[in-house]
C-alpha cells in the first residue's frame, strides 16, 4: 500500500540558503576544524584543506543539490527513484549523520555546561583537572565508569530542542536559521577580534598560517581535509539531498551550492584565527611552542580555550559565555539537520507522521548518545568521529560519485541544475565527478587504511579499534540494508 505524504516546501530562497548554511556551519568550523587543523601540523593543513574544497566539495555539494532537487525526496525515496535496488544507499547516507550526531550532541551538551560553568569561570584552577573531572573521564577506554550527570542533562536539552525545532516542519526551521546562523557569526567576529588583540596572538596565527610542505607528504592529512570538508559542508551526509528536496522547481541550484560552500570555508578560516589567536596567548602566557601545548584532540575547545579565557585581563566572564553561546547556536542547526534526513526517510517511508517520527528518531539518537556521556566516552567520541566521519564520508562521497556521475549520468544532472540555476556549470564538472574525485578518494581510502594497519590509531590495541571504529560503521551500513527491507511495499509517495 501506497503511503501519501504530503512534500514541504523552503518558504523563500533565503531560508533554503540560510538553513544550509547552518547546517554547513556548526561545530565543524569552530570545534573539529582548529583541533584537526593543529593534529595535521597547523598551516601544513591548509592547503589540503581548500584542495579538498575547490576539487571535491564543490563539486559535491552541486551533485548533492542538483539530485535533491531533480529527486525531490528524502534520500531513501531520492535513490530508490533512480533504481530499487539503490534504496539501501539512500538509507546509508542518512544512516551515516545519524551516527554523527549521537556524538555531535554530546559536544553540544559540553558545550551549554561550560556556557554556565563560564558565569563564574569555575575551571579556573587548572581546566584540564576540570574537564576530565566534569567527564568523569576514567582515563581508559576500557573502563566505561559512570555517567556524567551534567552531561546527561544537557544531552536531554539539546536533543528536545531538536525534536521541538524539527517537528514542525521546513517552515520552523527557516524561521530559527534566521536567528542561529547571523547570531554566532557576529559573536564570531567579536571573539576573533578580541583573540586578534591578545599578546601573543601572532604566534597562533603563525602557526595557523605557516605551511610545512613535508607534511603534504602524509597521505593521513589529505584524508583528514577531504573529511573534514565533506563533514563541515555537511555532503556525503544526506542533508544537502533532503534540504534540496524541499526546494520549488523553479529554484536555482548552482548559485546556492557555490555560495553556501565558500560560506562554509569562510568560516573555517575565521574560526582558525579565532582559535589559534587564543592558542597563541596561551602558548605565550605559559612560556612554550604552540606546537608544546599537546592540544590534538576534541578536548581543545573546553581545556586550551578555558585556560585562556581564564588568563583574559577584563571581561573574562562575558567572552566565555560568548563562546559557549556562539558554539551552541552554530551547532544546533547542524544537529537538527544531521537528523532530519533520517526523520524525512522514516516520514515517507513508512507515513509516520512528523511529530512522531521526529520523536522516535530522537529518542533512539538520545539513547545512542547515552553511550558518549559515561567515563570513558571521550576516547570512543574520539574513536567514533574518526572512523565514522573520516572513513564513513569519504566512503559515501566515493559511491555518490559512481552511482550519479556513471549510473544515473552526471551529464544528466548537470542539464537538470542549469536549466534552473543562475549559473551554467560546464563539461568540466563531469570529469570531475565521474574521474578526478573517485579516483582522489578511492587513492585516499585505500592508503589511509594501509596507513592505519601499519599504525593503529592513537596507538590503540587492534580490538579497540575494531569494536569503536569499525563496528560502528560496519551497523550502520548493515542497518542501511535492514531499513531498506523492512515494510517493503508500504513506500511513501510524495506530492509534487
Ligand atoms: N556540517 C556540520 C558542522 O560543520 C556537521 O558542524
Amino acid at each position: 500500500m501506497a503511503v501519501a505524504v504530503r512534500r514541504e516546501h523552503w518558504h523563500s530562497r533565503f531560508a533554503f540558503v540560510m538553513a544550509a548554511v547552518g547546517s554547513a556551519v556548526g561545530l565543524g568550523n569552530v570545534w573539529r576544524f582548529p583541533y584537526v587543523c593543529y593534529k595535521n601540523g597547523g598551516g601544513a593543513f591548509l592547503i589540503p584543506y581548500f584542495v579538498a574544497l575547490f576539487t571535491a566539495g564543490i563539486p559535491l555539494m552541486v551533485l548533492e543539490f542538483s539530485f535533491g532537487h531533480w529527486a525531490r525526496g528524502s534520500p531513501p525515496t531520492a535513490f530508490r527513484r533512480i533504481g530499487r535496488k539503490w534504496e539501501w544507499f539512500g538509507w546509508w547516507t542518512v544512516l551515516i549523520p545519524f551516527g554523527v550526531a549521537s556524538y555531535y550532541v554530546v559536544v553540544m551538551s559540553w558545550c551549554f555546561s561550560y556556557m554556565i560553568y563560564s558565569l563564574d569561570l569555575r575551571w579556573d584552577l587548572d581546566a584540564d583537572v576540570f574537564f576530565r573531572s566534569f567527564l568523569g573521564d576514567t582515563g581508559d577506554p576500557l573502563v566505561v565508569g559512570g555517567v556524567s550527570v551534567p552531561v546527561l542533562l544537557g544531552l536531554a536539552v539539546v536533543w528536545f530542542f531538536v525534536f521541538l525545532i524539527l517537528y514542525r516542519g521546513v517552515g520552523r526551521i527557516g524561521r530559527v536559521v534566521a536567528v542561529t546562523v547571523p547570531l554566532p557569526t557576529l559573536l564570531l567576529f567579536l571573539l576573533t577580534v578580541r583573540g586578534l588583540t591578545l599578546p601573543g596572538a601572532l604566534e597562533g596565527v603563525g602557526y595557523y598560517l605557516t605551511p610545512d610542505f613535508s607534511e603534504l607528504l602524509d597521505v593521513g592529512v589529505w584524508l583528514s581535509a577531504f573529511a573534514q570538508v565533506f563533514f563541515s559542508l555537511s555532503l556525503a551526509q544526506g542533508i544537502m539531498i533532503t534540504y534540496a528536496s524541499y526546494l520549488r522547481r523553479d529554484s536555482d541550484v548552482t548559485n546556492n551550492a557555490f555560495i553556501i560552500s565558500l560560506a562554509d570555508a569562510g568560516t573555517s578560516f575565521l574560526a582558525g584565527f579565532t582559535v589559534f589567536s587564543v592558542v597563541g596567548y596561551l602558548a605565550v602566557s605559559q612560556g612554550v611552542g604552540v606546537d608544546g601545548l599537546g592540544i590534538a584532540g576534541p578536548e581543545l575547545t573546553f581545556i586550551t580555550y578555558p585556560t585562556a579565557i581564564s588568563l583574559l585581563p577584563f571581561a573574562a566572564v562575558f567572552f566565555g559565555v560568548v563562546f559557549y553561546v556562539a558554539l551552541l547556536t552554530f551547532g544546533i542547526d547542524s544537529a537538527f539537520s544531521m537528523i532530519e534526513p533520517m526523520v524525512a526517510g522514516v516520514n515517507s517511508r513508512w507515513g509516520v507522521s512528523k511529530f512522531w517520527a521526529t520523536g522516535l528518531v530522537c529518542l533512539a539518537g538520545f539513547l545512542c548518545s547515552i553511550f558518549f556521556s559515561a567515563g570513558s566516552g571521550l576516547y570512543w567520541l574520539e574513536l567514533v568521529d574518526h572512523f565514522v566521519a573520516d572513513f564513513g564520508l569519504v566512503l559515501i562521497g566515493l559511491f555518490e560519485c559512481l552511482l550519479l556521475g556513471w549510473f544515473f549520468g552526471a551529464s544528466r544532472l548537470r542539464k537538470h541544475a542549469n536549466s534552473v540555476s543562475d549559473v551554467l556549470i560546464g563539461r568540466w564538472w563531469d570529469v570531475l565527478i565521474r574521474f578526478v574525485v573517485p579516483v582522489v578518494l578511492a587513492v585516499l581510502l585505500v592508503f589511509s587504511v594501509y596507513e592505519n594497519i601499519c599504525s593503529p590509531y592513537l596507538g590503540y590495541p587492534w580490538w579497540v579499534l575494531l569494536l569503536g571504529g569499525v563496528m560502528p560503521c560496519l551497523v550502520l551500513f548493515l542497518l542501511s540494508f535492514v531499513f531498506a527491507r523492512i515494510g517493503r511495499g508500504r513506500y511513501g509517495v510524495c506530492s509534487f
